[in-house]
């Protein structure tokens, strides 16, 4: 018998096949590069990060981590006043954002966003066979209450990111509870990955018990720990033992779970970077707007700023090694997205901007 090796891969589910996969930011090897395009933290993590991998012993990482991340979330629950039973911690937010789609989600369910939002959703959800409801949500079109009020009442999923990018509005507690109380069969997921910059938490309606309100946040933008990959889910305990069936026993690693936690604690630390970030996007609005962009207010470490030519000074701003998101779709091709860095790197923006 012939052993050739097969040349064909074998099928895999339709909606894998006909999805289109997510492109991340452009991560460049250059160092010389300012980097605005995937919304880090400019600056590093507490020093006590480190201390915590520095202390890790042989032995911890010989051994598989805590599958449940006990210490992290009796910490993160401690703070936020919410059972620790309601908090599960993950590889990244992305995939507590992953797993509520697999969890809750079947082939041919509608998923809702105010649209524009984070270009991931979208993925999971056709990787899932779902059908997606964009809420029209664009500056030039209806508002926020008309966005909220267009959700049809047989969502299975509406994702909110609050604040909501890459424009940066927030959208307020009030109306996140009207609606969690208006579609009561939908699991609405307030993604809160930017909410430190800016906004109110819905970790509120977790704690006055709201077992439709899924909220996520990560490591990877306030607490400048975008290469540990942890994120955060928090709601209702009941929720959570769901979400819990569809998790990956070791999905956070022995190093992540130290470096969050050490960062998590080290409040004071986190509060004054948010609040150099802040400052420095309130000089880059400004400043930008002086340049002839249209920039909305921003509640994230971002701005979008629009101007007719953007794709030509993305490709500009390129060329003088200054990196910032371009996303060429409707409503957003005249626009470009900026993370906020240092003064230092917003300094060199706005000179590559004015050359
Ligand atoms: C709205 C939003 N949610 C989640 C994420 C992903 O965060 P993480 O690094 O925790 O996967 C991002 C990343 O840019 C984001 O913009």
């Amino acid at each position: 018998m012939s052993t050739a090796a097969v040349r064909t891969v074998p099928d895999p589910r339709p909606s894998v096949a006909a999805m289109a996969p997510y492109i991340p930011g452009e991560q460049p090897a250059d160092p010389g590069i300012v980097k605005l395009n995937t919304n880090e933290n400019p600056y590093p993590p507490s020093p006590r990060v480190l201390e915590a991998l520095h202390g890790l012993g042989e032995a911890s990482l010989r051994k598989y981590p805590d599958p449940l991340c006990r210490r992290l979330r009796e910490a993160v629950a401690a703070s936020l006043a919410i059972e620790a039973e309601g908090v599960i911690a993950t590889n990244g937010s992305d995939e507590i954002l992953k797993m509520a789609v697999e969890a809750f989600v079947r082939p041919g369910d509608a998923v809702g966003y105010l649209w524009p939002t984070y270009s991931l959703y979208p993925v999971f959800v056709e990787e899932a066979g779902g059908r997606e409801v964009r809420l029209d949500w664009s500056e030039s079109g209806p508002t926020q209450e008309q966005a909220l009020e267009s959700a049809p009442g047989d969502l299975r999923v509406l994702f909110v990111a609050n604040p909501n990018p890459p424009i940066g509005r927030l959208v307020g507690l009030d109306d996140l509870r009207r609606l969690a109380t208006r579609l009561p069969g939908t699991l609405l997921v307030v993604d809160e990955a930017y909410i430190a910059f800016g906004g109110e938490s819905a970790v509120a309606l977790v704690r006055e018990g709201f077992a439709n309100v899924l909220v996520t946040r990560t490591f990877s933008k306030s607490h400048g720990l975008a290469g540990m990959r942890v994120g955060l889910g928090l709601g209702v305990p009941e929720l959570m033992r769901v979400l819990f069936r569809v998790k990956d026993s070791y999905n956070v690693g022995v190093a992540a779970q130290a470096a969050a936690l050490a960062a998590w604690q080290d409040e004071e630390y986190t509060a004054d970077v948010v609040r150099r970030v802040r400052a420095t996007r309130e000089w880059t609005t400004e400043r930008l707007r002086a340049l002839g962009f249209t920039v909305t207010e921003s509640h994230g470490n971002f701005l979008f700023a629009r101007r007719a030519d953007a794709r030509d000074v993305f490709a500009a701003l390129r060329t003088r090694r200054v990196l910032v998101r371009y996303f060429d779709m409707p409503g957003l091709a005249d626009g470009l997205r900026i993370t906020i860095g240092t003064n230092a790197d917003m300094k060199r923006l706005v000179e590559a901007l004015e050359a």
